[in-house]
């Protein structure tokens, strides 16, 4: 795979050198790409030797510039098509703000309008700018755009002062740089259950109970088991979404269909993890015909469904059971309560209320609730990722527990 580094011009420029030689580790083929102020503290030359590539520096160098070779003049383009990921590392605050705002007066930010491949940014800079609202609203923005950021560690600073702002670990990039190529496989040889997307209780003929859930969150978690290595059982009611190629696709339209394909496929599984939007009740009768209108009104009686998670939990073993919480109130009081009652390893919760989580989104604001252990609360971010982060912390449960 190819990878494009964006080097920009900070104190930090010079730990890109590392990176490069850590990204090659990986097996990646790395393209330097650096910016005018980059070079006034480090040179091309490093990176030309460590990558044994031309280092891109201009948009218009003499070469380029030659109307002869049109080819390296629309150079931006062909790199930007050439490569599966563009990592910024060090990324100033001036390269988020021309990525922000769309400008495109030098090489990188050409190629980070030009590329379709997943952005990966490593900001550095002094405490204050880091915190300035213009770098945060410029982050948002770009993380609302699918940008992944790694977050600066807090340190001491190259200007004296102390605060976030220091380039995260080399580690920290590398491990964000695989797990966005998907390039992880600490799941190897597992099993992961996954249920997905609502369910559906008939009432009559045509018409019946559900609930907003896409699917969305139940098949990232599936596209992440695979990608890190697993073999995943999809268990999944009706949802518009593609049915991930290669996991094993159990569609079902009911809890009780649900609950019965659980039961047969759960001794399979390594990790359980109960991300569908089950009903908790159904009609107590469903009536074979289509019920007519009549002039008073109309009681549905409703029966309670089985609970499929607290049911796993009681039985689990070696497993390890995950479910989530959809709540409007309450959060954590209830995502605590769930925990205890289905015997749950971790209870993922999210407040439905809340802009970009929840039903019918491609992001989600999750907490994640664990027996004994202080709540761990992520960032809006895209379900893929909150996949992975649950992943991270399901694969920590197991060594826990071992
Ligand atoms: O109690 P509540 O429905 O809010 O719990 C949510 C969690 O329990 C989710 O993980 C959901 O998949 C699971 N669940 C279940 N069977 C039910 C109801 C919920 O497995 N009948």
């Amino acid at each position: 795979m190819k990878i494009a580094l964006g080097v920009t011009g900070g104190v930090a420029a010079y730990k890109a050198a590392e990176l490069v030689r850590r990204l090659q580790q990986e097996k990646l083929d790395v393209q330097a790409v650096m910016t005018r102020a980059a070079q006034e503290f480090i040179t091309p030359l490093t990176f030309a030797a460590l990558t044994g590539q031309k280092v891109i520096t201009e948009i218009f160098s003499a070469e380029n510039a030659a109307p002869a070779n049109v080819e390296s003049a629309i150079e931006h383009i062909a790199v930007a098509q050439r490569i599966d990921l563009l990592l910024v590392a060090p990324a100033t605050a001036d390269s988020l703000a021309k990525f922000a705002q769309g400008l495109a007066g030098d090489f990188l930010s050409t190629l980070y309008l030009a590329t379709k491949a997943p952005v990966v940014v490593a900001p550095a800079m002094n405490v204050n700018m880091w915190e300035h609202a213009a770098t945060q609203e410029n982050l948002a923005t770009l993380r609302a755009r699918g940008v992944h950021v790694v977050a600066p560690d807090e340190g001491y600073l190259a200007c004296g002062m102390v605060g976030a702002g220091r380039l995260a670990s080399t580690d920290a990039i590398v491990l964000k740089v695989r797990d966005v190529l998907g390039l992880r496989h600490d799941l190897d040889g597992q099993t992961v259950l996954i249920t997905a997307g609502p369910t559906c209780e008939d009432i009559d003929p045509v018409r019946f109970l559900t609930n907003r859930s896409s699917g969305k969150m139940g098949y990232a978690l599936a596209e992440a088991a695979q990608r890190r290595g697993a073999r995943v059982i999809l268990v999944s009611g009706p949802t518009d979404l593609k049915i991930p190629e290669g996991a094993d696709w159990v569609p079902v339209r009911t809890t009780e269909q649900m609950h019965q394909a659980v039961r047969e496929r759960a001794a399979e599984a390594n990790i359980v993890v109960m991300a569908a939007a089950v009903s908790d009740y159904r009609p107590a009768a469903t009536h074979e015909q289509k019920m007519k209108r009549d002039d008073g009104g109309l009681t549905l009686t409703l029966e309670p469904t089985p609970d499929i998670l607290a049911e796993l939990g009681r039985e689990k073993g070696q497993r390890v059971v995950v479910g989530f919480a959809a709540e409007t109130n309450n959060v954590a009081e209830n995502a605590r309560g769930k925990l205890a009652r289905k015997s749950a390893d971790m209870i993922v919760a999210n407040d439905v209320t809340q802009e970009g989580a929840g039903f019918d989104t491609d992001t989600n604001i999750v907490t994640m609730y664990l027996p004994d252990a202080p709540e761990i609360s992520l960032p809006k971010m895209n379900k893929f990722d909150v996949a992975n982060r649950i992943f991270d912390q399901a694969l920590s449960i197991r060594k826990n527990s071992k």
